[in-house]
């Protein structure tokens, strides 16, 4: 039996609207708008009855004398103008609770059409230090990456690093200028190098003569002058080092790390393709692709100084992932201020027929804003480093939190490892909550609470569950038979089964969100459950048992719901006595 009551119950409704010759496609159920009055519900009698000019409520009686043959159901009622009110029998939900509990999946299905996936997010850049718009791509990215594995899909992630473009000429002309030469760019750690960018990049905005030289310089090290090479890979290996480590403790994982350096070859392939079959035209002594859509600026392939830029870059990546990987699909997190960086680029590939039948999709996310409303800066005015605000994070725990000289029985590291999986957990879910297209504002303040929509709240809600099914182990207590009594574990077991009605939605929507409303909302029915049907005191073992089972099905999808956002859940969590 599917865990998902929802597909169950589509099947059903199938059935008898075929049998009584209605459109299928009416069928559909829905979670019930009216609770008190039943678990679902159903409109297709109203839809049919217009096209056959017939009562819906007489297409309802109909529907529902077929239904209530069916033992699956407790209760059918056609209400109000003709929405069929389906109640279900306790024993149904009840099985299927412990088929849930037998089924590692808990009864999600998988993706019918299984892809292989490239997705882009990271986007990290040689000699910048990550920044708060960095976490959005690595957040949203990172969680769509397991919600798509999860499906039965390939992910193959790419971090794509930016090490290609006129920061690098930017950054080895000011060593040049500081220095005299480029001997000790070698020994320069990341905090030097990020230091000289921000010079550089001052020095250009301000001196066209300084623009023109770290142009010439990225022209000639895309053309392999080895001593610019040799620096610019010491850049690269320092900055990626650098980058690696915050990727780590944000837990986002990147099977390639590629840059836009390794397409360059490709980038002269596709050029001469490009002039070959006169997609591309000089104008201006620029190689460019027109868009179909005159409004649009055209894409530059080649600048006027023969570089290579950002476009043409993205472009041959494709290219290459499509032969080299197989893509079938590549999905970019990204930005969506480069919205349309990705239509050029998309548009550019189709001409050049460079991924014929692959589906290119750019997924844009919104900006992380400040109370005002604008980009989110630090105090000073500076843009948000991704590791402040980790510590800013770390910092808001560790007021819910007793110190490691308040408890017995954690070492320092121990309540650290703690504190940081919450930290990151509350920057993560803060931003997973949201739709990825609507920008969020930041708050400082509760974000990192215990309770309200957070990530601590759902770690703090497993850590409870854990104890609880410590406490029940020990007493010798063992999960059996579901069989749904009072209110709130009838509650408690229909939000269990909409799982995998949730999963399949996350993917389809490729929206995170749908996890963290799920994994809050499973939290907090939870919680009410757990007020009035008590386990480790209640006397009849049958009940405790039954209870015991709906509480390890909610601990273990908590868990489930906070690893498909990429967000850990401590086994204990401490809380300062309030
Ligand atoms: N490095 C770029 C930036 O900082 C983001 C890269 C996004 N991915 C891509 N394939 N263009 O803007």
């Amino acid at each position: 039996m599917s865990l998902s009551i929802e597909n169950c119950l589509n099947q059903k409704l199938c059935t008898v609207f075929k049998k009584l010759g209605f459109d299928e496609k009416l069928a559909a159920v829905k979670v019930s708008d009216r609770p008190d009055l039943s678990d679902f519900q159903c409109n297709g009698a109203l839809a049919l009855a217009k096209s056959a000019h017939k009562n819906p409520r007489e297409i309802g009686a109909q529907i529902a004398a077929e239904l209530e043959k069916d033992a699956d159901f407790a209760k059918i009622s056609v209400d109000g103008p003709g929405f069929l009110n389906l109640t279900l029998a306790s024993e149904f939900i009840g099985r299927t609770m412990d088929a849930a509990a037998g089924d590692e999946r808990f009864g999600a299905g998988k993706s019918a059409a299984p892809r292989k996936i490239v997705m882009d997010f990271g986007g990290p850049n040689v000699a910048k230090a990550l920044h708060v718009g960095h976490l959005r791509s690595a957040a949203i990215g990172e969680s769509i990456r397991r919600i798509k594995l999860f499906m039965g899909h390939e992910v193959i992630s790419d971090v794509h690093f930016g090490d290609w473009g006129t920061p690098m000429g930017m950054i080895l002309a000011q060593i040049i200028a500081e220095d005299g030469n480029l001997a000790k760019a070698e020994s320069y750690d990341i905090d030097q190098i990020s230091a000289i960018y921000k010079r550089a990049n001052l020095k250009c905005k301000e001196d066209d003569a300084a623009k023109e030289t770290a142009r010439r310089i990225t022209a000639e090290l895309q053309n392999g002058n080895p001593e610019y090479r040799r620096a610019w890979q010491h850049l690269r290996a320092v900055s990626v080092a650098a980058v690696k480590k915050i990727y780590d403790i944000l837990d986002a994982h990147f099977d390639l790390w590629l840059g836009e350096s390794d397409a360059h070859e490709t980038c002269g392939k596709i050029v001469a393709a490009a002039a070959a079959q006169k997609i591309s035209e000089i104008d201006d002594g620029a190689a460019i692709i027109r868009m179909d859509d005159e409004s649009k600026p055209p894409l530059i392939l080649v600048k006027s100084d023969g570089g290579f830029g950002y476009q043409l870059t993205d472009v041959a990546t494709i290219k290459m992932r499509v032969d080299d990987l197989q893509a079938q699909e590549i999905i970019y997190v990204v930005d969506k201020r480069q919205a349309l960086h990705f239509e050029q680029v998309f548009e550019a590939a189709q001409k050049l027929n460079l991924a014929p039948n692959v589906n290119l999709r750019h997924i844009g996310f919104g900006t992380v804003n400040g109370v005002d409303g604008k980009p989110f800066k630090t105090r000073d005015g500076g843009v948000m480093n991704l590791l402040d605000l980790l510590e800013l994070s770390k910092n808001k725990v560790r007021e819910s939190m007793p110190a490691a000289n308040e408890v017995e029985g954690y070492s320092a590291d121990e309540i650290e490892k703690m504190v940081t999986q919450i930290a990151v957990g509350a920057v993560k879910f803060q931003d997973l909550k949201n739709n990825i297209a609507s920008g969020y504002v930041f708050e400082t303040d509760d974000f990192a609470r215990f309770e309200g929509r957070t990530g601590p709240y759902i770690q703090y809600a497993i850590a409870r569950l854990n104890s609880i099914l410590r406490k029940a182990a020990a007493a010798g207590l063992q999960p059996a038979e579901v069989i749904v009594g009072n209110r709130e574990e009838r509650d408690l077991a229909l939000k269990i089964a909409q799982f995998g009605n949730v999963a399949a939605r996350a993917e389809e929507s490729c929206e995170p969100s749908v996890i963290s409303d799920y994994a809050y909302t499973l939290a907090q029915v939870f919680s009410s459950f757990y007020n009035t049907s008590p386990i480790l005191s209640e006397t009849d073992v049958k009940i405790a048992a039954s209870r015991l089972r709906l509480a390890t099905l909610t601990r273990d999808l908590l868990k489930l719901n906070l690893y498909l956002l990429g967000i850990e859940a401590p086994e204990v969590m401490l809380k300062k006595a309030a």
